[in-house]
């Protein structure tokens, strides 16, 4: 654990300016991860593949990871896939057919993704961790940005990342959730690849700042 990569969540941007939002985080961001909530899976809802179509014409190189919480994931993958985000992340508890889904939309040429809600056992997942390239493990409740940090799912992070070595897999660690300056360190320690942060980015008048400072949180 170590090396870790930003990903700004656009729930907590500014939705009448996305793109002044973006423009603020002056590239001190690795990835854009893009909430879509269908008011089932979850109770809250945001947006649909405009805007993660208008995102990718409008950023052509930046990594977009669209998190789906929308049940069932099947009826809504083409369609997102079609907006070409690098990643697509399904929630295992939204499908019985977790296997197809991730099937399918490595056929329809994005990275596949699987989440874990917070009372998910990790265990759940593991038939279908060669055929990912990427688990997000949630640490709050899926639904709305700005919750607390649940650290009883960091021991997740640490599974997944010992399974990932006595496997020889590949993947990449995600958590969403809750992150911040008082979490960010044992986050990043516990195994996370790729950190997922909202209000703790956008809430504050210098998002480029706070996110150098939130890298230094976890080095210093
Ligand atoms: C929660 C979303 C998160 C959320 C994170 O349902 O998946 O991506 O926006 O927001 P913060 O970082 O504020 O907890
Ligand atoms: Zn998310």
């Amino acid at each position: 654990p170590g090396a870790f990569l930003v990903a700004p969540s656009l729930l907590s941007a500014d939705i009448l300016n996305m793109e002044k939002s973006i423009t603020l985080l002056q590239g001190t961001h690795d990835w854009l991860h893009l909430d879509i909530m269908d008011g089932h899976f979850v109770p809250n809802l945001s947006y649909g593949p405009g805007l993660a179509k208008a995102l990718r014409s409008s950023y052509p190189s930046t990594v977009i990871d669209a998190h789906l919480m929308v049940v069932p994931p099947e009826d809504f993958i083409d369609a997102f896939a079609a907006a070409k985000p690098d990643y697509l992340t399904v929630h295992v508890e939204a499908t019985p057919h977790l296997h197809r889904v991730l099937s399918r939309i490595r056929d329809l040429g994005c990275r596949p993704g699987v989440a874990l809600n917070p009372a998910t056992p990790v265990e759940w997942i593991y038939p279908v961790l060669p055929m990912v390239d990427l688990v997000l493990v949630m640490s709050v409740n899926p639904g709305f940005g700005g919750q607390s940090f649940i650290s009883e799912t960091l021991q997740k992070t640490v599974d997944l990342y010992r399974h990932r070595v006595a496997h020889n897999l590949s993947f990449l660690i995600q958590m969403d959730g809750g992150i911040g300056r008082e979490t960010i360190r044992e986050v990043v320690s516990s195994g996370c690849d790729v950190v997922v942060m909202g209000s703790s980015i956008f809430g504050t008048p210098d998002p480029a700042e706070t996110i150098r400072e939130l890298r230094a949180c976890v080095k210093g």
